[in-house]
C-alpha cells in the first residue's frame, strides 16, 4: 500500500477553509469538489493510457487515449457523493458505481447498506472516494469488496486521514495494489473516533444532519 499526501498551497488553503466550523454547507460542497479535482490530478498519474492515432487540421499524428474499460469511480455513500463531481470533472468518461457504507456509531464496525457495481471488475482500475479515513474500517471493507469482485488496483482519494486508520490499512493491505491519496494526515482520533483537528462530520457538513 502506498500513501501520497498532495503537497500544494491551493490544497492546503482549500482544506483550511473546509476545516473552519463557520464555513457554510454550500461553500463546503464547492470547496470539496475543487479539492478533489486537485487530488484527482495526482491520483490519476498512473491511469492506464494507450497510443491513439488522430488527425489535427494540419496532419496525422499520435496522441494519448484512456484504455477501455475506463476507470471505475466508486463514491462511498453518503459523504463520498460530495466528491464525485470533482472527480468526474477531471475524468468525464469514467464509469460510476456506488457503495453505501456506514459505521455503527456504537461498535464502529462498517456495514454495507447499498451496492450498485458491475458484477465483474476483473482488471479494472478503481478510484474510491471517501473524505474521512478515520478508523479505516469503512475503507478496509470497501477495498476488500472491490478486490473480491476482481479489481486490479485501487486508488482511494480522501481529504483527511488519521494515523491510526492508515496503520490499520497498512497492516491489513500490505502487499496489495492500493494507493491512498490525501490532502493531510492529521494528528489523531478522539474518543468518538473523529479525526483531530479534522473538519467534523463530513456528511453532515455537506448535506446537513439527517
Ligand atoms: N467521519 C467524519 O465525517 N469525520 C470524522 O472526523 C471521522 C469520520
Amino acid at each position: 500500500m502506498r500513501v501520497l499526501v498532495v503537497d500544494h498551497p491551493l490544497v492546503a488553503h482549500k482544506l483550511t477553509v473546509l476545516r473552519d466550523k463557520d464555513t457554510s454547507s454550500p461553500v463546503f460542497r464547492l470547496l470539496t469538489e475543487e479539492l478533489v479535482t486537485l487530488l484527482a490530478y495526482e491520483a490519476t498519474r498512473d491511469v492506464r493510457v494507450e497510443t491513439v492515432s488522430i488527425e489535427t487540421p494540419v496532419t496525422k499524428t499520435e496522441g494519448t487515449g484512456l484504455v477501455k474499460p475506463t476507470p471505475l469511480v466508486v463514491p462511498i455513500l453518503r459523504a463520498g457523493l460530495g466528491m464525485l463531481e470533482g472527480m468526474t470533472r477531471l475524468v468525464p468518461t469514467a464509469e460510476v458505481g456506488f457503495l453505501g457504507m456506514a459505521r455503527n456509531e456504537e461498535t464502529l464496525e462498517a456495514i454495507t447498506y447499498a451496492e450498485r457495481l458491475p458484477d465483474d471488475l476483473t482488471g479494472r482500475q478503481v478510484f474510491v472516494l471517501d473524505p474521512m479515513l478515520a478508523t479505516g474500517g469503512t475503507l478496509r471493507e470497501a477495498i476488500k469488496f472491490l478486490f473480491a469482485r476482481g479489481a486490479a488496483d485501487i486508488t482511494c482519494i480522501c481529504l483527511l486521514a488519521a494515523p491510526e486508520g492508515l496503520a490499520t490499512l497498512q497492516e491489513e493491505l500490505d502487499g496489495r495494489n492500493v494507493t491512498i491519496v490525501l490532502a493531510s494526515i492529521d494528528e489523531k482520533l478522539n474518543e468518538k473516533s473523529y479525526i483531530v483537528p479534522g473538519l467534523g462530520d463530513a456528511g453532515d457538513r455537506l448535506y446537513g444532519v439527517v
